[in-house]
């Protein structure tokens, strides 16, 4: 492996999606497969950054990609509770954020210490309140390290790409993030087909990268981004 663009940077990403236990066997999930957060971080290691991955709920034969690599520390989660501290942790040392996690908005208010069964409560339908999980992003931002880099993801339902722009400039002013990479899914034929077609807005909300292609191409398009930023914060 050659000295990249990133030697010497440390990279911390989020990849996956985290669940929230309903009872010792179900679970509130997110169909995040976590292929992107684990894409950037391949492209990252690739560059020369030390990379550490925080992946929520990723199958193994996913992570099989990053397993093998020395360049990345993998640190498996689940709930949202378990990705806040250790994100935090983690942002700690790290000159990068990239939050690529799906991470539930909502938990299960009182979690059942042992299975739910019908038969306890027949013809009777459970009801499950929810409470709000923090914003593990926001909350990064708020605690920033000097010239830290915090890149946040955002996928949206939207008409056309006027609207995923617009909704990607509230969502970067809302969060405070350096970059944002938006995409739109259920767009046109639908989501397989633009599930890697992403913008890069910056903090100035403007397009820095527009690339439709396979995860590890649009990794290595927001990397090129990160790699600017960085520039502009040491200069
Ligand atoms: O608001 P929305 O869920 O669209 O924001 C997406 C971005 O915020 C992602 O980078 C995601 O990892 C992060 N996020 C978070 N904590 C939450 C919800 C989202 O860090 N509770």
């Amino acid at each position: 492996r050659e000295r990249g663009d990133l030697a010497g940077i440390r990279v911390l990403v989020t990849a996956g999606g985290t669940r929230e236990p309903i009872d010792p066997v179900r679970y509130l999930g997110n169909r995040s497969s976590g292929r992107q957060g684990i894409a950037i971080a391949v492209a990252a290691a690739d560059r020369g950054a030390e990379v550490v991955l925080l992946a929520a709920n990723v199958d193994g034969e996913v992570l099989a990609e990053v397993a093998q690599d020395p360049a990345v520390r993998i640190v498996p989660v689940s709930t949202t509770a378990e990705l806040d501290s250790t994100a935090h942790a983690a942002a700690k040392g790290a000159r990068v954020v990239v939050m690529a996690a799906a991470v539930a908005d909502y938990r299960v208010a009182e979690v059942a210490d042992r299975k739910i069964r019908k038969e306890d409560a027949p013809g009777e339908a459970p009801t499950l309140t929810l409470v709000e999980n923090p914003d593990i992003l926001v909350s990064l931002v708020r605690e920033r390290q000097d010239n830290q880099v915090i890149v946040g993801f955002a996928a949206e339902t939207v008409d056309d790409e006027d609207e995923l722009l617009e909704r990607g400039r509230r969502k970067l002013a809302r969060k405070g993030v350096d970059l944002l990479a938006v995409n739109a899914v259920g767009w046109n034929e639908g989501f397989e087909s633009h599930e890697n077609d992403v913008r890069v807005l910056d903090i100035d909300g403007d397009v820095v990268a527009a690339v439709a292609g396979s995860k590890r191409e649009v990794a290595d398009a927001l990397l090129d981004a990160v790699r600017d930023e960085l520039d502009l914060a040491d200069s």
